[in-house]
This record gives C-alpha cells, sequence and structure tokens, in this order.
C-alpha cells in the first residue's frame, strides 16, 4: 500500500516536514510521499477538498493554516481545543480529525536534553504568538507552577493568560526577573535569520537555569551563545520540530519513529 501525504502552508517552500517524513517512511519501508503543498488563503477549503478527493492520509498544517482548518474537522483533540491551533490532520473515510503536536514536541525536547528541571521555580516564556501559545500550554501540562509570560504587546500575553493559564509581567522587565528563573523559553521571531537579535542581559541568571530558544534557523542564537558563556544548559529548537513530527508519523502509518543523528543533519543542512 502506497500513502499520501502532506504539509499545507502558505508559503510553503521552507517546511521541513517532506525531508523529516520522507526519511522515516524510507527507514520503514513505508511506500508513499510526502510532499509540501501551498494552499492560498482564497483557496482554502478547495485545496483541502483536492487533498481529500486525492485519497491523502493526512498533512501537517503550518502558518497560516493552524487555525483556519479547525472548522473544516469533525473532531479536533484536547491539546489542539485548548491551544486554539491544529498542526496534525488525519483523514479517515472523507473525515478530518486534527490534534496538535507542538506542545508535546516542545515538552519532550526539553526533557530529553535536561535531567534536573525545577519545576517550582519561574519558567519565563517570552513571546506571545501561536507558538507561546503552545508552550505555555505544555509548561503548565508538565507541573510547572509558575508560569511568566512576557510580551512586547501585553494584552497578547494577557489573551493566552486568560486561556490558558500563568501570569504576566512587563517585556521591560525581562532581564531584571531572571534572578528567580529555573527556566526561559524564547518563542518570539527575535534571533531568527534576518530578524534582530532579543535583547536579554542574561548575567542575572541562576547557573541551574535552563534557556531554551524554539528558533533553529541559525541553530545557535545570540541569546544561546550568551547563555552558554553563562553556563547554563541551553536547549535549541531543532528537537521541538523533530519531536512534534513524531506523533503525525504514528498517527499516519502506526510506527513510532526515531530521532537520530542523521535525521538531525539532514534537517539542518
Ligand atoms: P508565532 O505564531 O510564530 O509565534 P507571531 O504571532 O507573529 O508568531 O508572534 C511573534 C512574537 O514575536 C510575538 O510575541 C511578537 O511580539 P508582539 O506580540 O508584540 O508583536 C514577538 N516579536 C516580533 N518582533 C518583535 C520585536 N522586534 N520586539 C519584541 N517582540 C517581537
Amino acid at each position: 500500500m502506497s500513502i499520501k501525504l502532506a504539509v499545507i502552508g502558505y508559503p510553503i517552500k521552507q517546511s521541513k516536514s517532506p525531508i523529516i517524513h520522507g526519511y522515516w517512511m524510507e527507514k520503514h519501508g513505508i511506500e508513499g510521499t510526502h510532499e509540501a503543498v501551498q494552499i492560498d488563503l482564497d483557496q482554502f477549503e478547495r485545496g483541502i477538498q483536492k487533498l481529500i478527493d486525492d485519497d491523502y492520509r493526512g498533512f501537517n498544517v503550518t502558518v497560516p493554516h493552524k487555525e483556519r482548518i479547525i472548522p473544516l474537522c469533525t473532531e479536533i483533540d484536547d491539546t489542539a481545543k485548548a491551544i486554539g491551533a491544529v498542526n496534525t490532520v488525519t483523514i479517515e473515510d472523507g473525515k478530518l480529525y486534527g490534534s496538535n503536536t507542538d506542545a508535546y514536541g516542545f515538552i519532550q525536547n526539553l526533557k530529553q536534553q535536561c535531567d534536573q528541571i525545577d519545576r517550582s521555580k519561574k519558567a519565563i516564556v517570552l513571546g506571545a504568538g501561536g507558538a507561546a501559545r503552545a508552550v505555555v500550554y505544555a509548561l503548565q501540562h508538565d507541573g510547572f507552577e509558575n508560569i511568566v509570560l512576557l510580551n512586547r504587546t501585553r494584552e497578547r500575553a494577557e489573551v493566552i493568560v486568560n486561556d490558558i493559564g500563568g501570569t504576566v509581567d512587563n517585556w521591560d522587565q525581562r532581564s531584571a526577573i531572571l534572578e528567580e528563573a529555573g527556566l526561559v523559553v524564547n518563542t518570539t521571531s527575535l534571533g531568527m535569520i534576518g530578524q534582530p537579535e532579543l535583547e536579554l542581559d542574561v548575567s542575572a541568571l541562576p547557573h541551574e537555569a535552563i534557556v531554551y530558544d524554539i528558533v533553529y534557523k541559525p541553530l545557535m542564537t545570540d541569546l544561546l551563545n550568551n547563555a552558554k558563556d553563562n553556563k547554563n544548559q541551553i536547549v535549541t529548537g531543532i528537537g521541538m520540530l523533530l519531536h512534534q513530527a513524531v506523533p503525525a508519523f504514528e498517527q499516519w502509518t502506526g510506527i513510532q519513529p526515531e530521532i537520530n543523528d542523521e535525521l538531525e543533519r539532514l534537517v539542518l543542512a
């Protein structure tokens, strides 16, 4: 049997999903394809219907379609409901079943990279976009007791706190509050290739604190380099990308795939 998989978005050229799922399909001898399919905003429903008509087994959903896909789903899982976004769809009998694996990917990566995580200390989340929603949800469900959101636009952080949890502090105070932190997560676009760096003075951060940047292009942002110099443990964003793909592949094929160095190198190349 051959299966058809895809990742949808607009634009979609940058997506690493075809590399990840293509690698696993080959490794497990699964015949089929995983393609990047660009779906324009004004052709959205038609684009999805075409995937159903063409017998696709499922697809990853990326920016800007993660919210737009929800009303087309027959059912979405509790995580997707809480986050308000779907990143994985499985098609059964022409019906769409949505889930969100971003929160899982985020927390799995953290746990795999770090043995010592102090969940009683402040977990500081910088940013309040879609990625921050998944991160706050993941931290809350993993038992972090003190989640603090900081965002340039404070109101966006307040919406997440209302919807999911945590408290809000001032973006301008971001360096000052680090002395009580056990974890700092950058979910903003700052530090990505083509974007300004995140300005954060990590010198007040306790040495046992973990610094996690979900950006993976570049792999080592200024934030992570500074944290490393400050002797903090760091977590790069590539693991989140790889881990969020695991449950998607499992849903589509029934096989739990493994992440290895070869796959990481392929994705980063
Ligand atoms: P995503 O859904 O991928 O997280 P997004 O919704 O565009 O993306 O969010 C980007 C995040 O980066 C936001 O928290 C944004 O802050 P605002 O809500 O104030 O826009 C943050 N961000 C982007 N550029 C920034 C900058 N120059 N300074 C501070 N924060 C910035």
